[in-house]
């Protein structure tokens, strides 16, 4: 007998965030012939990225583009601007500000790592793996530092391990509070192109971006967003770099080219990504994963399960936190989800490996796709015996119909 299960027909649901479904336009985009990286042709394709992606971080001031993913984009960051045994501020928020501050000791930084201790009662989660950065632990602790001795304030800009923001501007209003020269490094990669994100109007001097979250395009390049008192940093910074060097790469960046060899096909696609961002405009982007973020929010809500967010100001536009009853395996279920209905979620990472799973609102997708997505998550708690008190996916369904496309939603709701 054939097994259906082992001849899934029509397409996957890659739910998880990131990496996300690519749309066929920058599928298409990406198939042309490689072309010669030093040759004429090449020159124009280099600009506009680098011109377009200006616009996406929402600064005037250079950003650099490297094959590599967003875990290189971290070590760029660093080692650019930071020398053997500098201190740097990092805030626990969930695995991806864990698994920065352990690239920071690797490089052989001393990152503090600010944490608010405890579990939180209602979920038995960690208490800070469901809030954002706490801006004023941050000031308090730069006012501390009287020699100036921290060097850099490190934060994750969307948590991808708890569906979180933080609040960028409030982090740089700290550390002007405190009067303190501390650079502020983000890391944004799946926050760039899903949530509002202005590099200039927040004062951030490093921003960390990868290819495969907001900008829907397959894994494979990172960036670093600069401003000019990183690329001043940078000129005195003493942690060995070569291939990371931001030097190197911005003078060849004025002609459109790059020191080593670039990933021709995936900026082919990353130019496409821009003309769709850009058309669209990068505030109807933002409506429209916040509409995408508050649907899924209803549906998860009607199940009766808690959303990991614990605080609506900071809820994620580009993934959904969920947290599942006490005896429930999160990864037996997502498993079962997969097996039986071709979808995947996200895993629970680390201090919350289990009890949570994470469900993806960003890349190619629209209302339907996420119906879908919800229907395939409700049948696997139906089928796990996870008791639900109502239908999430109804719920979601009449949040859908009676929200128009791109209507500006209160990001709380
Ligand atoms: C917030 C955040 N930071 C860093 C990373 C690491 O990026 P990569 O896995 O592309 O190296 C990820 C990956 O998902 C992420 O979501």
């Amino acid at each position: 007998m054939i097994s259906l299960d082992k001849h899934p027909s029509g397409r996957h649901f890659l739910q998880i965030p990131g990496p996300t479904p690519v749309p066929d336009r920058i599928l298409r985009a990406m198939s042309l012939p490689t072309i010669d990286h030093r040759g004429p042709e090449f020159a124009a394709l280099g600009k506009k990225v680098l011109v377009g992606m200006q616009r996406i971080f929402q600064t005037r001031h250079p950003v650099v583009i490297y094959p590599a993913s967003g875990t290189g984009a971290w070590e760029a960051a660093l080692a650019n601007v930071m020398s053997p045994g500098d201190q740097v501020l990092m805030f626990e928020t969930g695995h991806f500000a864990f698994l920065w501050h352990k690239i920071a000791l690797r490089l052989g930084l001393a990152p503090e790592f600010l944490s608010v201790p405890g579990t939180d009662e209602a979920t038995g989660l960690p208490w800070a793996w469901r809030r954002g950065v706490q801006a004023d632990r941050i000031e308090a602790r730069l006012r501390d530092d009287r020699q100036h001795a921290i060097r850099a304030v490190c934060v994750v800009h969307n948590e991808t391990s708890t569906g979180v923001t933080s609040d960028i501007a409030a982090v740089r209003r700290a550390i002007d509070a405190a009067g303190h020269p501390a650079l502020l490094l983000v890391d944004t990669i799946s926050g760039l192109a899903a949530a509002d994100y202005r590099h200039d109007e927040w004062g951030v001097d490093v921003a960390m971006a990868g290819s495969q979250k907001g900008l829907m395009l397959p894994p494979g390049i990172g960036f670093n967003a600069l401003s000019p008192k990183a690329i001043e940093a940078s000129k005195s910074a003493r942690l060995p770099k070569a291939y990371w060097a931001w030097d190197e790469i911005l003078e060849m960046n004025k002609g459109g080219y790059w020191p080593s060899t670039p990933n021709t096909n995936l900026l082919y696609g990353l130019s496409e990504s821009i003309d769709m961002l850009l058309g669209q405009g990068l505030d109807a982007v933002f409506a429209r994963h916040q509409r995408w973020a508050s649907g899924v929010r209803v549906g998860v809500r009607a199940w009766g399960l808690p959303i990991q967010c614990a605080d609506a100001a900071v809820y994620s536009p580009a993934l959904t936190g969920v947290v599942t009853p006490t005896g429930v395996d999160a990864d037996a279920l997502r498993k079962l989800i997969h097996d039986r209905f071709d979808l995947s979620l996200g895993t629970g990472l680390g201090k919350v490996k289990g009890r949570m799973f994470r469900i993806g609102h960003l890349g190619d997708s629209n209302d339907l796709t996420l119906l879908a997505a919800l229907a395939g998550v409700e049948m696997g708690l139906k089928l796990a015996g996870v008791p639900v008190q109502s239908s999430g996916v109804q719920a979601a369904m009449e949040f859908f119909a009676s929200h128009a496309l791109h209507e500006r939603l209160d990001a709380a709701a």
